[in-house]
């Protein structure tokens, strides 16, 4: 008999790539993979967040590899990718938790560097990364890749720049799921709305925290495991039939 425990969400032996998990919900997702098995290859551009939480995964008996890199620069990723070819072998899953927003703005306002910057940051380096690593994930016929989106991707609430990206990853994440799907990869969005990571915490007033959580459903904010859980289901062998999903985790604000 299959003992079910010891199988769900397991990683034993897998490779998995977080971006931006130096922090907040990248960080997250990095550790509880890593304290479900897997190697996990801790990636963003802040060298100080990667080394700190590699330590931490390591120093708790867990495995990591730290890749500091710009995920907007192409060659500086397809290094990235040869490298952990090189020293993991395979990578099974990917997420993509890396991006974010500089500030609250309107689109009269909004500097057009400033709207390059972010597109750029938020989708066109799910873009960078899906280029480099799915011809590996097809060598091997198995992958599960995750985009983070957001609320601001599904009702019009924030910054022109942000909402635009954000939508774009869940058009890039559907053509991606159809692409990839022959060759074994899975590929899903996940769209958070108000988590509760140092970022965010340090952007708003204790009033707006307030009104956030009033608004709610559930009468509060979110925290950052309740986003990386379902994103480690959805990288599971028992999500192995969902494909092109963009699955809302946000309390119920946007469906209630
Ligand atoms: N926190 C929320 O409330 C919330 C809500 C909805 C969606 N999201 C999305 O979830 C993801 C994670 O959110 P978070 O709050 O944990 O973010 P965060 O800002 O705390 O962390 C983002 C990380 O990405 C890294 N990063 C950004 N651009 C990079 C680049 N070009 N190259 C390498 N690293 C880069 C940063 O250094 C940082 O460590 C983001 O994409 C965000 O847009 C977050």
């Amino acid at each position: 008999m299959i003992k079910h425990d010891s199988l769900i969400m397991n990683f034993d032996g897998e490779v998995a790539v977080v971006t931006g998990a130096a922090t907040g919900i990248g960080e997250m997702c990095a550790k509880l993979f890593a304290s479900r098995g897997a190697n996990v290859v801790v990636m963003d551009f802040d060298k100080k967040g990667v080394e700190r939480v590699a330590n931490d995964i390591t120093g708790s008996g867990g495995k990591a590899l730290v890749a500091c890199l710009d995920l907007t620069d192409w060659l500086a990723i397809q290094k990235s990718v040869k490298r952990i070819e090189n020293e993991a072998g395979h990578i099974h899953s990917l997420v993509h938790s890396a991006g974010g927003f500089p500030q609250y703005i309107s689109l009269t306002d909004l500097p057009v560097d400033e709207w390059d910057d972010i597109v750029d940051n938020n989708l066109k380096s799910f873009f960078l990364l899906l280029k480099a690593i799915t011809p590996l994930m097809k060598k091997n016929n198995y992958g599960r890749i995750i985009s983070l989106s957001s609320a601001a991707a599904r009702v019009a609430t924030h910054s022109p720049h942000y909402t635009a990206s954000k939508g774009g990853l869940l058009s890039l994440t559907r053509q991606a799921a159809k692409e990839f799907g022959p060759f074994g990869i899975t590929v899903n969005s996940v769209a958070p709305a108000n988590v509760n990571t140092p970022r965010t915490i340090a952007m708003r007033t204790e009033e707006q925290m307030d009104r956030i959580r009033k608004n709610s459903p559930l009468g509060r904010m979110c925290d950052p495991e309740e986003i990386a859980w379902p994103i480690l289901f959805l990288c599971s062998r028992q999500a192995s039939y969902i494909t092109g999903v963009t699955l809302d985790v946000n309390g119920g604000i946007i469906m209630i």
